[in-house]
């Protein structure tokens, strides 16, 4: 596993297979708790949440609808420009519904507390937040997020649907880059 992870230009490997879907589950069982009877609309946040999304909800057990946004904000770099920009909104009208925004990671927070800002507008009952990441920095806490799958080193990492340049999403695992691989434009 890792002579093949450093051959794809990782570092090191932070959360393994096994730990995030052993985390998932539980995540997973405490969403089905907290929405009982209810039917939630579980919204992905493209492209990064893919695979978070489809893992955890086919975790879970209560019924649930799912739709998509798609926002940019990073461009191909490792920092957030602190722009975010609507690329593809909800099909569903979500006034009255109960609502979990999906994340892969939280990072500076931008891109969730605008997500909250806009989606918190259009008046669902329920507003919530399920993150498997989220970085161990001050701009990542001021943002709210109901459950978070793993806190996180301040480090970009990939994989598990987070990228560098488009690549590296497939990737079972959450990894560090080599930070040559970056250097090299990879
Ligand atoms: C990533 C990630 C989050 C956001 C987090 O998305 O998926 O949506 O950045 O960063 P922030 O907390 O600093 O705003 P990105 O814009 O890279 O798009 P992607 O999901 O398609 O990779």
């Amino acid at each position: 596993m890792m002579n093949e992870a450093r051959a794809r230009g990782v570092a090191r490997i932070l959360i393994d297979e096994a730990a995030i879907q052993a985390r998932i589950r539980e995540l997973a069982s405490e969403l089905d708790d907290l929405y009982g009877t209810d039917t939630p609309l579980m919204v992905g946040v493209l492209n990064g949440a893919v695979a978070f999304m489809t893992d955890l909800m086919r975790a879970m057990t209560i019924p649930v609808k799912i739709d998509f946004m798609a926002v940019s904000s990073y461009g191909a770099s490792t920092q957030s420009s602190g722009v975010v920009r609507i690329l593809k909104d909800l099909n569903e009208e979500i006034e009255g519904r109960r609502v979990l925004v999906v994340e892969d990671i939280v990072d500076s927070g931008l891109t969730l507390q605008y997500l909250l800002d806009v989606l918190e507008r259009r008046n669902p009952i329920d507003l919530r937040v399920v993150a498997l990441l989220k970085k161990e920095k001050v701009a990542a806490a001021e943002v709210r997020v109901d459950q978070v799958g793993f806190a996180i080193p301040d480090e970009f990492v990939v994989g598990y649907g987070l990228d560098y340049a488009g690549r590296y999403r497939n990737l079972p695992y959450v990894a560090v880059l080599d930070p040559r691989t970056i250097e090299e434009g990879q």
